[in-house]
């Protein structure tokens, strides 16, 4: 098998220059990079960057090696095609079939996967017009990336900046994967929370867990990958904001609560993959706790946090709405799963064993998810990317249908 074949569009944003770095990236993972600028693209990167880069030859237009006929071949030949950054005015092209330059021709002809990541600024994004080309793209079937919230160019911030090009490598390498966009989350709500949650004793110092938040970012991943609009609840991980995420930090168990009760009002489900302390600190020392000669450390006492999961299950405020609940036990897994998932009243429960060397901050993970109809499946050991899959899968079976 040869080389997958990417085509980059790169269209006339200042992000221009952050899609070097995607570019590097699938060339140096083995893919066969084709990069296609519009002429307002090389005001911001040139031609030579973009050749010297992929190793392939660039051009703006259809007029160049006519007797190739670039501007079907192109198209016809690509395994994905991701337009970053993706202007306003390209995602209007694209959306009226418009077909005056190299990269709006290839739009036409692929028939393969294709991915808009849009960066601009924030009023050009709200925008009526933006907003109708995004929604006639996607529901013809190509994945729109939502923009992140940060500093856009100069000194404004707000919705519109260009997604970390590591995530959208990702994204690229999972469609690639699947071999489909894979959009059975398209129009859907889902609340994810990762990390683990610190409590603080004083100023410096918290309880806190092993949990490094990448299943919860691996589920965030690969839901909005499917289409979902993801709010990600994130307790202190040190992790990559996942392309087309909305991503609310949190530090304590109590902020944890209060940001996923808030997004999941109107959410289609609700996964609660944060490992979430069960006890806190009693009190909060204003000031930093000190040593006292000759003197024993006071006792911690420790109050009850909320069982957030339970009351998430129990509430429901979305009719029909799926919620999954992970459950790390260190011995008699899964009795205690079952035990656990009945008493939380959840529709899922991810049962893990979990040890020193196992789960916590590591790549892969292996489960089994456990069903309150009964049912039980195995996820055998591998990346957490596949586990957050198969849990997909198995809320995508138990959502109402979409009306
Ligand atoms: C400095 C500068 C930065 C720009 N940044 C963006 C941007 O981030 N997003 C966008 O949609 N348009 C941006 N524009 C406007 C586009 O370049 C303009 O709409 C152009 O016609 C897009 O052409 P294209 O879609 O064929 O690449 C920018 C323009 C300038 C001069």
């Amino acid at each position: 098998m040869g080389k997958p074949k990417v085509v980059l569009g790169v269209s006339g944003g200042i992000a221009a220059y952050k899609a070097c770095e995607l570019l590097r990236r699938l060339t140096e993972s083995g893919h066969d990079v084709r990069v296609v600028p519009t002429e307002s693209a090389l005001h911001f990167v040139g031609a030579a960057t973009w050749s010297a880069l992929s190793g392939n030859p660039v051009s703006t237009e259809v007029w160049d090696s006519v007797h190739e006929v670039p501007h079907v071949r192109i198209g016809q030949a690509a395994d994905v095609v991701i337009v970053a950054p993706a202007t306003a005015d390209m995602m209007a092209k694209a959306a009226h079939g418009l077909a005056d330059d190299l990269l709006t021709n290839t739009l036409l002809t692929a028939r393969c996967p294709v991915i808009f990541a849009p960066a601009m600024h924030t009023e050009m994004w709200e925008h009526p017009a933006t907003q109708e080309n995004v929604a006639t793209l996607r529901r013809r079937g190509a994945l729109v990336i939502e923009p992140a919230v940060g500093r856009l160019t100069g000194v404004d911030t707000g919705k519109g900046r260009f997604p970390d090009p590591v995530e959208l490598f990702e994204v690229v390498r999972r469609v690639l994967a699947r071999g489909d966009l894979g959009q059975d989350l398209a129009g859907r709500h889902v609340v994810v929370s990762a990390g683990g949650t610190r409590e603080p004793l004083d100023p410096v110092r918290f309880l806190g867990n092993r949990s490094s938040g990448k299943q919860g970012y691996a589920l965030a991943r690969s839901a909005a990958a499917r289409g979902a609009r993801v709010t990600l609840v994130s307790a202190n991980a040190a992790l990559s904001e996942p392309a087309g995420v909305d991503v609310v930090p949190v530090g304590t168990a109590v902020q944890l609560r209060e940001a996923v009760l808030k997004a999941s009002a109107d959410a289609d489900a609700v996964v609660m993959a944060a490992a979430v302390a069960d006890f806190r600190p009693g009190t909060y020392a204003a000031g930093k706790i000190k040593k006292k000669d000759g003197q024993e450390p006071a006792p911690i006492a420790l109050v009850r946090n909320p069982d957030i999961l339970a009351e998430i299950a129990g509430e429901r405020p979305r009719p029909g709405q799926v919620v999954v609940g992970f459950a790390a036990e260190t011995d008699d897994v899964l009795a205690n799963g079952r035990a656990k998932l009945e008493r939380k009243g959840c529709d899922l429960l991810v049962v893990n064993e979990v040890g020193e060397r196992k789960t916590f901050g590591s790549e892969e993970n292996e489960a089994v998810v456990l069903g309150a109809d009964g049912s039980e499946t195995p996820v055998p050991y591998g990346p957490k990317e596949a586990l957050a899959d198969t849990v997909w899968d198995l809320v995508t079976e138990r959502l109402p249908r979409n009306s």
